[in-house]
């Protein structure tokens, strides 16, 4: 009922697909795969063509993070490359109820992602069309940033507006969390509400130069601090 989704962003580029096969083999569940275009946010990443070599390495999902603007162009070239779920940033996109109709009418699951300072109003008329929603816990662009404690409250908030559509639709929306997400605050951020994980500096960060490949130990981990918590 937990998802871990281990972010590229901080494995080791050089050997991605090596990184793929060992985090999944370590008991992760996605892959979140983080695209930035130095516009919407100050950094530059990857792309479709990495997604599309990456994706013979797994089965587990890939889950596409876009920072970018503008955002349906790119849609498309993602949902071909193997991407399993897109989610976008409500302001990097002019049409947003088009953006979200543009993912799973490729054939993807569809989310939206809110910044620390995002108001969650942006759910009010699209939740229909969402399979899931991220909040991110840090500003986005970087890994390895500090966790913003604010998020906590706003996770509430959120649990409690999905939970309320649940009750009212028996239809589900994952409630992911992005940013500063380590062994010793898992279990908190899980107690307020969400249900998938992203961690990038916290599992590629803890791999020793003596065995590059042992995540097994951090992914366990962050199970041990999940299972202390109820599933919501
Ligand atoms: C930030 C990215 C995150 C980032 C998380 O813009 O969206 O996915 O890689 O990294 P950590 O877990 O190191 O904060
Ligand atoms: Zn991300």
């Amino acid at each position: 009922m937990f998802r871990i989704a281990p972010s590229l962003l901080s494995a080791d580029f050089a050997r991605l697909g090596e990184e793929v096969r060992n985090v999944i083999a370590a008991g992760a569940d996605w892959i979140h795969f983080d695209v930035m275009d130095n516009h919407y946010v100050p950094n530059l990443t990857i792309g479709p063509l990495v997604c599309e070599a990456i994706r013979p390495h797994t089965r587990a999902e890939i889950d596409v993070h876009l920072m970018v603007k503008p955002v349906d162009r790119i849609i498309p070239d993602f949902a071909k490359a193997g991407a399993n779920l897109i989610t976008f940033h409500p302001e990097a996109s002019e049409h947003i109820d088009r953006s979200l109709g543009l993912i799973r009418e490729s054939g993807c699951k569809a989310g939206l992602v809110f910044n620390p300072a995002t108001p969650l109003h942006y759910l009010e008329h699209v939740l229909d069309k969402l399979d899931m929603v991220l909040l991110m816990s840090v500003n986005p662009g970087f890994g390895g940033q500090k966790f913003i404690p604010e998020t906590l409250t706003k996770l509430r908030a959120a649990r409690a507006r999905l939970d309320a559509y649940e009750e009212k639709t028996g239809r589900r929306i994952l409630l992911e969390i992005d940013g500063g997400v380590k062994v010793d605050n898992i279990a908190e951020i899980a107690r307020a509400g969400a249900d998938t994980f992203v961690a990038g500096s916290a599992v590629f960060g803890a791999a020793s130069a003596s065995d590059p490949n042992r995540y097994d130990s951090v992914i366990a981990a962050l199970r041990a601090e999940l299972a202390k918590v109820a599933p919501k």
